[in-house]
């Protein structure tokens, strides 16, 4: 009969998916942040140094904003929101625009700022690293602000 054979196939089909569902998760190797470190070195540069007037440098003001929550949750909005100035770092204006990158999810976002905040940006006060948890309450905070609104943020931070 080939009643049989109709009950046999999802039976078949069944044990595939419960044994693929089995495999235990490997291949997902943590986020390199210097490697996601490169898209951001197109502006500001391998060094973090910056262009003077187009791409700010990522160093001391990183630091000290790296070091205060607002300003941690600024940095944070910068990468996963964008921003657009006017935006004065370290004494300099720059009015441009920092497209919100896309496509990092928040333990990405948080590899990428420990990399900048330890082999980046390497003066000023001392970093303590970003969780994903503390990335994606950021995240969340200013889920519908424009780059200008984040850009606005930067002086009530702290950052200058
Ligand atoms: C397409 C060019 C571009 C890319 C790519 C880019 N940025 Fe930016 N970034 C900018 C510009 C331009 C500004 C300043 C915006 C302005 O003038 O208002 C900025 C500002 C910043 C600031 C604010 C600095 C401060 O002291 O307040 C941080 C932090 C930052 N970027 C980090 C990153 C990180 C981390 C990445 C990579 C994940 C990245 N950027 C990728 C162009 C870029």
């Amino acid at each position: 009969m080939s009643g049989l054979r109709l009950l046999a196939l999802p039976l078949v089909a069944g044990a595939a998916i419960l044994t693929l569902a089995a495999q235990p998760v490997t291949g997902a190797a943590p986020p390199n942040g210097a490697v996601i470190y490169n898209r951001c070195a197109a502006c500001h540069t391998a060094t973090g140094k910056g262009i003077p007037a187009t791409y700010p440098p990522l160093g001391a003001d990183f630091r000290k904003l790296a070091s205060k929550p607002g300003g941690r949750r600024y940095l944070v909005l910068v990468v996963t929101r964008g921003i657009s100035g006017p935006l004065t770092v370290e004494g300099k204006p720059y009015r441009n625009v920092m497209p919100a990158q896309a496509g990092l999810d928040d333990a990405a976002v948080a590899a990428v700022l420990n990399h900048v905040g330890t082999r980046i940006a390497t003066q000023g006060p001392a970093f303590k690293p970003f969780t994903s948890a503390e990335v994606g309450t950021a995240r969340a905070s200013g889920a519908s602000m424009t780059g200008n609104d984040v850009a606005r943020l930067h002086t009530a931070v702290g950052g200058g």
